[in-house]
């Protein structure tokens, strides 16, 4: 029997991994382990996730939590090299761009353990951002790179990888989009969540917001001066903000009066509630790699406060604009979006909801091959 170690660590990872594991089980020749680095560890950053997406309950939790860049990768990779080690997987699947990604493709490529890469080819050609170092690696190190559009093979190819290993399979992100959509649409849900933030969904106008990115929140000045335009928006309408832990450590940091704003600040939320919000919502403004993609496809308008993306497709055809960190066109731009004023897109090629299936005939032939 051949033996999949799937491995993930933070939050964006979960709900790519939960359609890979379900599509490559229904091929009974394979044992897949589940490996949960523990980057992320709170109750609503991860365990929520597992259960919403029906994610099977790691075989290994590595418990490494959070530490600095170096400290978190070797955590990772020391603990993760024994359990390839007793294992000895055919292949280490890994999700994303995240420091776990990074650090078990490392593990397993001096191990000779081939490695598949889901999301691979995207980049963002900007080095400051940790996550396209860890684009770049795990890339040079896969064997097997699915990517989720066009762009993502013409980044592999310019960097060298050969074109046998690249598969164009689309965006795993969306089939469990697809797949929970309805669940999240489910009018008791969107009761309670109506209740919980005092709003109609639906009939309330709002804006979301999301915010983690290290660049906009870990430099004061521009987590404060984000803030005072997010209140100039909340001035003309209802604006909620789930807050990631980084950036409430940031803002707690600086004793920042979280009632004095006109902001609805709420903790994270589990992946229903919050897919729900955003299908609803009048606009969101992100700095997130996931939510650009996830509004694209619900055809929400999308302001991202970067000022590159590694997924450029959600500008080019979807509904994603970046403002990069330029406060007055954030604000104009949001205004003129309240007026009516929508950016229409559409839907890439193969965001279709079934990417993860692609991806399992695909490891089924390559496995099969080795045979
Ligand atoms: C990580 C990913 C980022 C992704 C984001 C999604 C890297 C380099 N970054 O960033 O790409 O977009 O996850 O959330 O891998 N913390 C908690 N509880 C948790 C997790 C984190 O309190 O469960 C706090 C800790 O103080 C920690 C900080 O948040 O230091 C940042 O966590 P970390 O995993 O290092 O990076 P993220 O900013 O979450």
């Amino acid at each position: 029997m051949k033996k999949i170690i799937h491995v993930v660590g933070a939050r964006p990872n979960f709900m790519k991994a939960a359609p890979v594991l379900d599509a490559i089980s229904k091929n009974k020749q394979f044992k897949q382990i589940l490996v949960h680095t523990g980057q992320h560890y709170d109750e609503n950053m991860s365990r929520v996730f597992f259960e919403e997406l029906g994610l099977p309950r790691p075989d290994v939790d590595l418990g490494v939590g959070s530490c600095s860049h170096a400290e978190q990768t070797a955590k990772i990779m020391m603990s993760f090299e024994d359990v390839v080690l007793k294992q000895r997987p055919d292949l280490v699947l890994v999700y994303g761009d995240v420091n776990s990604t990074v650090a078990a493709s490392l593990v397993a490529a001096k191990l000779n353990i081939p490695i598949g890469h889901v999301e691979a080819g995207l980049r963002s050609f900007d080095r400051t951002m940790p996550e396209e170092i860890n684009r770049l690696v795990t890339d040079q190190l896969a064997d097997i790179l699915f990517t989720p559009s066009k762009d993502g093979d013409e980044n592999l190819l310019r960097e060298g990888i050969a074109r046998e290993k690249i598969f164009l399979v689309g965006n795993v992100m969306i089939d469990t989009l697809k797949r929970l959509l309805p669940q999240a649409e489910d009018r008791q849900r969107l009761t309670a969540i109506k209740e919980k933030l005092g709003l109609s969904l639906g009939k309330e106008k709002y804006v979301l917001v999301t915010l983690h990115r290290p660049s906009n929140v870990d430099d004061t000045k521009m987590l404060l001066e984000i803030i005072r335009t997010l209140e100039n928006i909340a001035e003309q309408i209802k604006l909620i903000f789930p807050l990631h832990p980084r950036t409430r450590h940031r803002l707690t940091g600086l004793d920042f009066d979280f009632q004095a704003t006109g902001i609805t600040f709420i903790e994270p939320l589990g992946y229903l509630d919050f897919l729900a919000l955003q299908k609803h919502a009048t606009l969101v403004i992100t700095d997130s790699g996931g939510i650009q993609e996830e509004t694209t496809y619900l055809q929400v308008p999308c302001l991202t406060v970067r000022k590159n993306t590694e997924r450029p497709i959600t500008v080019t055809m979807g509904t994603n604009k970046l403002v990069g960190q330029d406060m007055e066109l954030l604000k104009r731009e949001a205004f003129n979006i309240l007026a009516g004023n929508k950016k229409s897109g559409s839907i890439p090629p193969l965001w279709d909801g079934r990417a993860s299936k692609r991806i399992a005939e695909i490891i089924n032939s390559v496995l099969e091959e080795e045979k």
